[in-house]
């Protein structure tokens, strides 16, 4: 069987625990993919730089992303370096070039999600993102694919493990918001700008992406009202738990009246409920549909290995044929569904906010 022949974009975090699982559980994929994996070429700033992750024999290492992007041999380029520019670029090149795409990049797919896609579905490429929110937990797939009958009515979740373990360290151990920040970057799940985590940009780029897919709802992620959890103290979490509250970076968004109204803030959940024992770097999307009820999927956020489960089922989806079938479904132009202004929205959040 013809092996598919993968391009990758970058050998960081992500892309290192990616080439792990495809040279450690090579096999398995093949079986699964119904071909082998191969990885044959990886784009990195400086290729004789040594590294702690080795790339699996037979790899070529390049700083010329042409080698991966005009290479006629390969058939699926995964783009893991992050960022707007050059990512976006790129990611046009692949398609034009007739290769599916693999991406975990959350804020491009937040700004140019629809570009994207739409370059996608003309030149009859895949585009599949299962790692850029959630980590492993496979929320894309659950609203592209499994939940698809439903109409979601409201959306409710953590989507940020660098957050989440902040906030339960300040919980359970007391430690202040800057040393929690210090042990969350020494683990590996903040953003090489941390602020982008504690400030809920991050959260609002995976909102975005959520939103999208769940209500057909563009929005651009600034647009998003949002707060982080950057102005909280240990005193705000000790009198939210005094009263029977965990508080969590939610990001939430729900229809109402035809319209939706995305919001992230730091937000009062009762103890008990399914998100407000979300702990660590764990991320969790609880999803109600008028079918299904309330679903609630949890699972590792963020770190190489979750990140890179995602990935490589992405792969597999493409290897299989199933991706394209879901992009061209994912092509077509939505629906738009209005926001509500940001006003109503600030008043939402205040129903459940700590700080109000
Ligand atoms: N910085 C992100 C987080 C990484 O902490 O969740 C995963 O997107």
């Amino acid at each position: 069987m013809e092996p598919l022949r993968v391009g990758m974009l970058g050998l960081g975090t992500v892309g290192g625990g990616v080439a792990r699982l495809l040279s450690g559980e090579g096999e398995r994929i093949a079986r699964r993919a119904g071909r082998p994996i191969q990885l044959t070429t990886i784009v990195v700033r400086d290729p004789k730089r040594p590294r702690a992750i080795a790339p699996p024999p037979g790899t070529r290492l390049t700083d010329d992303p042409r080698a991966v992007l005009d290479n006629p041999e390969l058939d699926v380029v995964v783009e893991v370096a992050g960022g707007i520019e050059p990512a976006r670029g790129w990611m046009m090149a692949a398609l034009r070039n007739g290769k599916d795409v693999v991406t975990a990049n959350k804020a491009l797919l937040a700004e140019h999600g629809a570009d994207l896609m739409a370059e996608a579905g003309r030149t009859g490429r895949a585009l599949a993102f299962e790692a850029s929110v959630g980590g492993g937990v496979p929320v894309i797939h659950a609203l592209t694919v499994a939940l698809t009958a439903n109409r979601v009515d409201a959306l409710a979740a953590i989507l940020n493990g660098t957050c989440n373990s902040i906030l339960t360290e300040m919980t359970e151990s007391g430690r202040s918001y800057r040393d929690a920040l210090a042990l969350a970057q020494a683990q590996g799940f903040a953003e090489a700008d941390p602020t982008l985590d504690v400030d809920g940009t991050d959260t609002a780029h995976k909102l975005a992406i959520l939103a999208w897919l769940a209500f057909d709802h563009r929005i651009g992620p600034a647009s998003i009202p949002r707060r982080g959890i950057d102005t909280l103290d240990e005193l705000d979490l000790r009198f939210a738990a005094e009263l029977g509250y965990a508080v969590k970076l939610l990001a939430w968004a729900e229809r109402r009246e035809g319209t939706v109204a995305p919001r992230v803030a730091p937000t009062l959940v009762k103890r008990g409920t399914p998100l407000a024992e979300i702990r660590g770097p764990f991320n969790a999307i609880r999803i109600v549909g008028d079918a299904v009820g309330e679903v609630v999927l949890t699972g590792q956020g963020a770190g190489a290995s979750p990140t890179a489960s995602a990935v490589v089922g992405d792969l597999i989806d493409v290897a299989t044929g199933r991706a394209r079938l879901t992009t061209r479904f994912l092509a077509s132009p939505p629906s738009a569904v209005p926001s509500r202004t940001a006003s109503a929205q600030v008043v939402d959040a205040a129903i459940q906010d700590p700080r109000r």
